[in-house]
Formats: structure tokens, C-alpha cells, sequence
């Protein structure tokens, strides 16, 4: 049995959330900006329909959690300083489920001083749809790859006989830039041209994919993680079967006039290139134009 926490009731907290709850024996603690009183995952087999706990107010909070998971958008996660400070005690273990690779930084930084803090690299293909409401497509299974250990061991117990497997592994930085490099050859491009995927097949767009995977692998490398021309080939084999219409998550969010998640994915690879002391310059210029143009 154990306390967890589920920071940000958004698509992939509420299906984490959700998942935990198929164990009975776990208590699960959603915080959340605005109060709802059930979740329910539709697509889950069985579906998942159930009353849960939900707070809106990181005062009223009298845990600390043994497990807190940060499911905010990674640009959210300062704001949600609040919530760890009054969830995460001394033996507390923090869970950070946000896209790029700077998952462990961003969770220090947020986190109250010594908390011990598990980046994970989350596949899912989550949306939430409503108050407590999200739809999973199960062709994407729920997984976690977090990095080997002691925590993995425990994290991978705390959702057994869920809908999410948790994976441990010696090669977290490949898994990390592996998928890093998806969604940094594609959100972008489709953001900076309002466009949805469709543009990826423009023979010019096209080029700036592969020149820009080329770059990033570069980085990759010098980063510490194994991508090799297989995986090369098969991401660009990929982006040219990504369905056309659907919008990626960063595209969404600039059309909704909201944050994006750039700084998390695009400002991720030219920092790790400065740390390389390598030359980015289609990097740079796609996240500079990003967040220039994000700006109000
Ligand atoms: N969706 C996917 O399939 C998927 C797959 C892999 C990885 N990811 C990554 O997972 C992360 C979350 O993505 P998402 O799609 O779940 O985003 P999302 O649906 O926007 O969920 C984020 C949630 O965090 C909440 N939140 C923000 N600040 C908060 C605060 N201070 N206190 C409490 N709650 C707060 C938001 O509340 P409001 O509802 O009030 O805005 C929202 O419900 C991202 O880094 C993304 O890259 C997503």
C-alpha cells in the first residue's frame, strides 16, 4: 500500500491516477487547480469509473506522500511549488512525468531541498476530455521507463497489475533523447507554421525534419545516449506516417493561446548542444522563433 499524489488532473495525471486505482490498496490524492469528483477512463478494459480524493488547496493537504508524481505541462512546474512543498517529506520520492529530457532538474528545482526525484520518460497517447475525464488509446500502451534501482524496483511494484508497466533502465538518456528527438523534429515546425503534421510532407519542411534530426543526434551523442542510423532511419520513417490532421499537443496549445511546452523540448536541445560546445544553429533558430512568437 502507499500514498501517492497525482500533481496536475491533466491527460497523463489522471491516467496515472487512474491506473493506481486499479490497486485497491493504494491511497491516491489527485491536486488539482479545480475540483471534479470521479475520474473515468472509457478506454480502459474495464473501463474505469470511480469517486475520488481531489484537493484544490496545497494548505489543506496533511500527507506527505510516499510517491508524488508532477504530471503538470513542464512550464507549469514552479507553479506547483506549492504542492510539493506539502506532499514531499523527508523519505517522499518524486516522480516527474513531463516531456524533454531535463525531467530530474526540473524536479529538483520545484522540489522541497533533498527529495529524492525519479525522472520518467511516460509513453501514452492520453486526452483528457472532460473534468476527470480522459480517453487512452490502447494502441500506445501506459509505460514508464525510469532510470535502475531502487526506486524503479518500487515504482514498477507500486503498478503491478495495472494499466502501466514501469521499465528500468541502464540507458536513460537514450530513452529520454529517443523520445526527445520525435517530438523535437515535429512539434516545433508544425507550431512555427500553424500547420498540423500534413506540412511535415512539404519537400522543403521535409528537409528541415532530417536536417534537423541530424543535428539533434549529434547532441544526442555527445549527451551521453546511444541513437544509432536504425533508429534514424525508423523515426523518419515514422514522421512520414504520422497521421496528417491530428495537431500535436504544442500546436494546440499556440492555437489555444496558451504556454507551450518549447522551452521543455526545443530549449532542451540547444542547452545540451552548449554543454557540448556543439553548433545547433536550425535548433536555435526554430526555439528562438517559438518563443518569440509566444510571447503577449
Ligand atoms: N498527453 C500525452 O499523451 C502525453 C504523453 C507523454 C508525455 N506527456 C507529457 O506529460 C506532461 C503533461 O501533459 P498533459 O498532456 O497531461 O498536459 P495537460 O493535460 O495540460 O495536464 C496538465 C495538468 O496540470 C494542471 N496544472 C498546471 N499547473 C498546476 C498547479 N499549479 N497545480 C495543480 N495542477 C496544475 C493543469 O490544470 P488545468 O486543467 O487547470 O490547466 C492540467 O490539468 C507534459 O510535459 C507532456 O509533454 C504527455
Amino acid at each position: 500500500m502507499a500514498r501517492v499524489a497525482i500533481v496536475g488532473a491533466g491527460s497523463v495525471g489522471l491516467l496515472v491516477g487512474a491506473a493506481l486505482l486499479q490497486r485497491d490498496d493504494h491511497e491516491v490524492l489527485f491536486c488539482a487547480r479545480s475540483h471534479f469528483t470521479r475520474i473515468r477512463v472509457p478506454t480502459a478494459d474495464p473501463p474505469i469509473d470511480r469517486q475520488v480524493e481531489v484537493q484544490t488547496d496545497p494548505r489543506a493537504v496533511d500527507l506527505p506522500a510516499d510517491w508524488v508524481v508532477l504530471a503538470t505541462k513542464a512550464h507549469q512546474s514552479a507553479g506547483a511549488r506549492g504542492w510539493l512543498d506539502a506532499l514531499c517529506g523527508p523519505t517522499s520520492r518524486l516522480v516527474v512525468t513531463q516531456g524533454g529530457i531535463e525531467q530530474a532538474e526540473r524536479g529538483r528545482t520545484a522540489a522541497p531541498f533533498g527529495t529524492a526525484v525519479v525522472p520518467a520518460v511516460i509513453s501514452c497517447a492520453a486526452e483528457r476530455t472532460g473534468p476527470g475525464c480522459v480517453e487512452h488509446n490502447p494502441v500506445e500502451p501506459v509505460k514508464l521507463v525510469v532510470p535502475e534501482g531502487v526506486e524503479a524496483e518500487d515504482l514498477a511494484e507500486c503498478f503491478a497489475g495495472t494499466i502501466a508497466t514501469v521499465e528500468a533502465t541502464g540507458q536513460w538518456a537514450t530513452e529520454a533523447w529517443r523520445k526527445l528527438a520525435f517530438d523535437a523534429v515535429t512539434s516545433g515546425l508544425c507550431t512555427i507554421t500553424g500547420r498540423r503534421p500534413d506540412v511535415l510532407a512539404h519537400p522543403g519542411v521535409a528537409g528541415c525534419v532530417t536536417a534537423l534530426l541530424d543535428e539533434l543526434l549529434a547532441v544526442a551523442a555527445a549527451s551521453g545516449a546511444a541513437l544509432d542510423e536504425a533508429f534514424r532511419r525508423s523515426l523518419l520513417d515514422r514522421i512520414g506516417t504520422i497521421p496528417g490532421g491530428v495537431a500535436p499537443t504544442m500546436l494546440q496549445d499556440r492555437l489555444a493561446s496558451r504556454p507551450t511546452e518549447h522551452d521543455a523540448i526545443h530549449g532542451a536541445v540547444v542547452r545540451a548542444a552548449d554543454r557540448a560546445g556543439l553548433d545547433v544553429p536550425l535548433h536555435r533558430f526554430l526555439f528562438t522563433l517559438l518563443d518569440a512568437s509566444g510571447e503577449r
